[in-house]
This record gives C-alpha cells, sequence and structure tokens, in this order.
C-alpha cells in the first residue's frame, strides 16, 4: 500500500506542477501559494532535488524589495479565482497579492541544505538565505507592535488558518459596508460547507481593501488596518525559523546576522509567554488592539515545541490539552478543539486536521521527547490518507477529506514526513 500512495503522491506533484511552481491544487488554487510550495519542496525532495530548490527559487522570485514574501504570487491569469491580480492591484511583476503567509521557508531551506551535507559553498544557499533574511526582518519591522519578537497578522489569509475562530471577534470589527458586490469562486470548485461564511469573506475582502486603498504600504495596514491580531502560529514559526536560520548565518559566516538572530531569538523567547492563556493552559493568539486572549486551543498552540518555548509546567498542560482532543477526536490533530464555538469537522479550520500543522507539531514533539505523542500525530495522518486519499484536509471525526482533492501539501507530507517510520 505504501508503495501505491508514494506513487499517487509523485503523480500529484508532477500534475500540479505548472513549470517551476506548484499549484496546491488544481481548480481551487490556481496560483502559487507560498508556505503551500516551502511545504511542497520538501515533497519533491523525495524524488527530484533539483525541482524542490527550483520550487522554492520561483517563490522568492516573487519577493518585494521591502522584504515581504507574498502570499500568492500570480504567475499566470486565471479566471477560476478570486480574489485574482486585478483586484489585489499591487503593481508587481509577477503579479502578486500584498500580504505574506506563515515564514515556514528557512525552516525547510535549511532542511534542503542539510540533505545535500550541510555545505556553506552550497551553490544554491545564498540567494535563498538572503531571501529569508530580508523577509525576517520584513516580519521584525511591520509586524512586531509590541516589540517583544511576536508576530502580528493584518489579515486572516496571512495566519493560513483563514476561518480559524480566533479570528472571529477581531473580524466582527470590520466594517463591511463598502465592500460591494463580487463573484466567489471557491464555492463553485468545492461544497460550501467546507469553505468560509458569506458574511466571513465580505470581511476577507473589506480587509484587502482596505490595503489596497493605502497602496499596500505595509507600515499603515500594521498601524491602522482593520484586522491586526498577534497570531500564535506565525509567532511559533517566525521563532522556529530563526533557529533554522541562525544555523546558516552561522555556517555561511555572516556575524551580523548571527548577532541579529540571537537577539531576536531571546527577544521571542521571552515574549511568547504574552500568549500564553493560563485559564485554558495554553498558547492563544490575542488580538493587538484589544490585547483580548482568543481563549482557544487550536493545533496552532502545539507549536510551541517546534518553536522550542515553554517552561516544564506549561509544556505539560499543552500535553494535557492535547490528550483532551484525543477524547473527542478519532485522528489527530484536528485544527479546533470539539465543543469550543463553532467547530465544524468538516469546515476548513474549525475543525479539519491539516497534515503540515501535524508535521511541525510532530516535529516539535519529537524533538522534545515526546515521541509517543509524534507518532500518534504521524499515524493517524497515515490512516486518514489511507483511508481518503491525499485531500486538503481530513475531518478528525470520520476520517471523509474535505476542500480540494489531490492537493499538492498533503502529498508532500505523505512523501517528506508519513510513510517514513510505516516501514516505506
Ligand atoms: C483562499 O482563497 O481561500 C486562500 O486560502 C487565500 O489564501
Amino acid at each position: 500500500m505504501s508503495a501505491d500512495l508514494d506513487t499517487r503522491a509523485i503523480a500529484i506533484l508532477r500534475r500540479n506542477d505548472r513549470g517551476g511552481y506548484t499549484v496546491p491544487t488544481h481548480g481551487l488554487y490556481p496560483f502559487q501559494w507560498n508556505w503551500d510550495s516551502a511545504f511542497v519542496a520538501l515533497g519533491f525532495a523525495e524524488f527530484d532535488r533539483d525541482r524542490a530548490w527550483t520550487e522554492i527559487e520561483t517563490l522568492v522570485s516573487g519577493q518585494w524589495d521591502d522584504g515581504m514574501i507574498p502570499h500568492i504570487i500570480f504567475h499566470r491569469d486565471d479566471p477560476g479565482y478570486f480574489p485574482g491580480p486585478g483586484v489585489w492591484a499591487t503593481g508587481r511583476t509577477p503579479p502578486t497579492s500584498g500580504i505574506t503567509q506563515p515564514p515556514v521557508l528557512a525552516t525547510v531551506l535549511r532542511r534542503l541544505w542539510e540533505q545535500e551535507g550541510s555545505d556553506p559553498a552550497h551553490p544554491r544557499l545564498r540567494r535563498l538565505y538572503d531571501a529569508c533574511l530580508a523577509s525576517h526582518r520584513w516580519f521584525h519591522r511591520f509586524r512586531d507592535p509590541m516589540g517583544n519578537g511576536l508576530v502580528m497578522a493584518t489579515h486572516n489569509w496571512e495566519t493560513g488558518r483563514d476561518n480559524s475562530s480566533e479570528w472571529d471577534d477581531a473580524l466582527a470589527r470590520v466594517d463591511t459596508s463598502g465592500v460591494g458586490t463580487y463573484q466567489r469562486r471557491d464555492t463553485g470548485h468545492v461544497d460550501a460547507a467546507m469553505r468560509p461564511t458569506a458574511a466571513e469573506y465580505d470581511r476577507y475582502v473589506a480587509i484587502l481593501q482596505f490595503g489596497r486603498d493605502c497602496g499596500w504600504d505595509h507600515r499603515r495596514i500594521a498601524d491602522a488596518g482593520p484586522f491586526r491580531v498577534v497570531d500564535v502560529g506565525m509567532s511559533m514559526e517566525l521563532l522556529r525559523a530563526n533557529r533554522d536560520l541562525l544555523v546558516l548565518a552561522t555556517a555561511l559566516g555572516d556575524a551580523a546576522a548571527v548577532a541579529e538572530l540571537t537577539a531576536r531569538i531571546a527577544l521571542s523567547t521571552a515574549g511568547i509567554d504574552w500568549l500564553w492563556n493560563d485559564e485554558v493552559g495554553a498558547y492563544c493568539s490575542r488580538d493587538a488592539t484589544t490585547h483580548v486572549s482568543s481563549g482557544l486551543v487550536t493545533s496552532a498552540s502545539f507549536l510551541a515545541f517546534y518553536a522550542g518555548v515553554g517552561s516544564p509546567a506549561q509544556r505539560q498542560r499543552l500535553l494535557a490539552a492535547l490528550d483532551r482532543m484525543t477524547r473527542s477526536a478519532v485522528y489527530l490533530l484536528p485544527s479546533l478543539e470539539a465543543g469550543s464555538r463553532a467547530y465544524d469537522h468538516q469546515r476548513y479550520w474549525r475543525g479539519p486536521v491539516w497534515l503540515v500543522v501535524s508535521y511541525m507539531v510532530a516535529e516539535g514533539l519529537a524533538e522534545a521527547g515526546e515521541t509517543g505523542w509524534a507518532e500518534r500525530i504521524r499515524a493517524d495522518s497515515a490512516r486518514l490518507i489511507a483511508t481518503s486519499g491525499f485531500y486538503e484536509s481530513f475531518s478528525p471525526e470520520t476520517a471523509a477529506g474535505s476542500g480540494g482533492p489531490d492537493f499538492s501539501w498533503t502529498a508532500a507530507m505523505w512523501l517528506a514526513w508519513v510513510r517514513k517510520g510505516a516501514g516505506a
């Protein structure tokens, strides 16, 4: 069975390859997405090393002069997606969106480089290292409103966890009176019950329009934008990525970056407690304007292990929360705990299991010595794929696939992680 799934996963990546970049899935997402591409590179690395590097080189070809790596690069237009390049109107070549996505690229870069022997003179390392450093500096400059090393998202799409209930309160304050009419395309590709609601979409569009109306001035958006939330996911991911970038900076002898990254890591490691919610016993996203904690345990809360943070007592409480999740979920790791407000086992980031988050959480748990939990998450992921194939996400209750089929990052996670340890 494993060999058959290997063949299918490779075929999906080949089929979704548009020449130098991979679409997340046919139809629903017809462009290059930032964090999708980073994870997809790990999948290609298992059977085509050159193609793995090309994937992330193409991604950084869309980097802005200020350092931001955009969340979508529209290498070619496609009328089957909304909001397309004309709506974003960023004036970039190639056209891109005006927001970013989770900073996982440096972590992937380090992995590719180590897989090939950790040679500081690796011919494809330097340009990508420089791109990651510029991107991390962009986060530090524009997305650290409290100066505590955490990451503020200015659009829920930046978090990658688009409709997580963590954003509900901040989104409720977004004025949608000027949004006008538009035609969604996503619900023409997949069941609307698996996608954000119409009211939520209006808010997503209103936030986009604010950015566009201020010419994608990232300073103004950060200071005065309608959505300002410190995301537990991006904060943990950037901290982890800074640790990985530090390894590369050291290997390359970039002393200034070593000092800068070391200071940044110390700042974030101390700052992360601002997200700790002692009532629920987990790190939770927190509004940058009202300072109210979401109070929600989501899959991103468990990225603490991946980021290397938490006292022994905090880690025990996180493991207790993970254990609680197993009482309602047949398959780990649901994106939201059952029983939480707005939990829905098939609606996007309000319950379904997403293998890229499962992967990061399992990596972190294994590194922390929690190998039993890491293996449980991996084995559950294998059962999800064996039952339903390579879907975008999966019900934690029934294993049914939700969202798009033949999904690139799910195929990549099979190849790079899930099949391993299964005797593959
Ligand atoms: C979408 O279109 O739903 C994407 O997730 C936005 O990045």
